[in-house]
């Protein structure tokens, strides 16, 4: 039952999940103000009173008590002693917000940023917006790409390494990677199981900027690069494992369809396939995060939109796999879809 739900059958229907929801986007300029001012960095540093990250950022102290106390209502921050005023970041913040940690994933968080006042423009894009098939994909560039994807690999590398944690592809000889982008999943996975190789299909601009990931983590003989347009034409082959991950929204379901099949056509007999992705619940209903991904694509100007579990599920059987089944991934973000070529 949602919030919302157990309000109304307890006779209390009121106007506070709508306020929240129609100013719900001050809560991301917090964020991303908190994030460029390095609020969280400064205090992992020792600058944990209101006083010295004063001094630390150079912003007026009333400043520093809106973004800290906007911080403390959203428990981005959390008091570590109240009466001295020393603070403290929340668990998450602490390892991924904290500029310079491994784990630092701001370029991730604000990815979409240069989109907000697109999103504001959603209607009239409803209404006039010309989509294509690749929308923002149209015009990359090697130079749009290699920003992209420092965004995109801030996180990417991380959950590579969740899929390597929770797919054992030991004796498998060479992995497929659909979109790959930075190389987070090839790259990864080439480092964790001996004797797999890897070729990253990308869009041919975007695979100059995978030829940098690939170099600097030192796999230029396991993993290469494959600049192609994966709603066309048919897969490098053989492989026995493919990967798609993070792009299932861009597309609609008859190229996410087309995409499947082909790659069940590249897969050796016996081979694997996990698409990897914010993926709805049957009803639709949750998580919002995949639905917003799939508005997202209103925004870039591609014809995508979100897809559900039974929806993945079909894809994989209509193209012949087996044993299809979807799981969750990262809880409450990305959910993953397997299947198997029959042997
Ligand atoms: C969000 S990124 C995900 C990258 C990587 N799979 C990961 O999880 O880190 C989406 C990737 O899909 C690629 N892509 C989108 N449409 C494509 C197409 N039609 N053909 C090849 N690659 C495509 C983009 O260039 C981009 O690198």
């Amino acid at each position: 039952m949602t919030a919302s739900e157990a309000k109304e059958q307890q006779g209390r229907i009121d106007t506070t999940r709508l306020q929240d929801i129609a100013r719900a986007y001050t809560q991301t300029a917090v964020l991303y103000s908190a994030i460029d001012v390095e609020l969280f960095s400064h205090i992992d540093k020792g600058a944990d009173t209101e006083v010295a990250l004063s001094d630390a950022t150079g912003l007026r102290p009333v400043d520093i008590d809106r973004l800290v106390t906007c911080c403390l209502s959203m428990d981005l921050l959390r008091w570590a002693d109240q009466s001295s005023g020393r603070l403290e970041n929340a668990p998450d913040v602490d390892r991924y917000l904290v500029k310079g940690k491994k784990t630092y994933a701001g370029p991730w968080m604000t990815f979409t940023r240069n989109s907000v006042p697109d999103w504001f423009r959603m209607t009239e894009l409803m209404r006039e917006g010309k989509p294509t098939l690749l929308g923002m994909y149209e015009d990359i560039t090697p130079e749009s790409a290699r920003k992209y994807h420092e965004s995109t690999s801030s996180i990417g590398f991380g959950a590579a390494r969740r899929f390597v944690r929770s797919v054992d592809l030991s004796g498998r000889r060479h992995l497929l990677d659909l979109g790959g982008g930075s190389g987070a999943y090839s790259i990864t996975a080439v480092k964790t199981f001996d004797g797999l190789e890897a070729t990253v299909l990308d869009l041919p601009p975007v695979v100059e900027a995978t030829k940098d990931y690939i170099a600097q983590h030192d796999v230029v003989d396991k993993v290469t690069t494959h600049g192609a347009d994966f709603t066309q034409g048919e897969f490098p082959s053989p492989c026995d494992v493919v990967v798609m991950a993070s792009n299932l929204p861009i597309y609609d379901a008859e190229v996410i369809a087309s995409v499947v099949a082909r790659a069940f056509r590249a897969l050796e007999p016996g081979g694997e396939m996990h698409l990897i992705g914010e993926i709805l619940d049957d009803d639709r209903r949750a998580p919002v995060d995949a639905a917003m991904w799939g508005m997202n694509e209103l925004i870039c100007g591609s014809l995508g939109r979100a897809h559900s579990r039974a929806e993945c599920k079909g894809y994989f059987e209509a193209a012949g796999f087996v044993d299809a089944e979807v799981s969750e991934f990262i809880p409450g973000t990305l959910a993953r879809c397997f299947g198997r070529k029959p042997a």
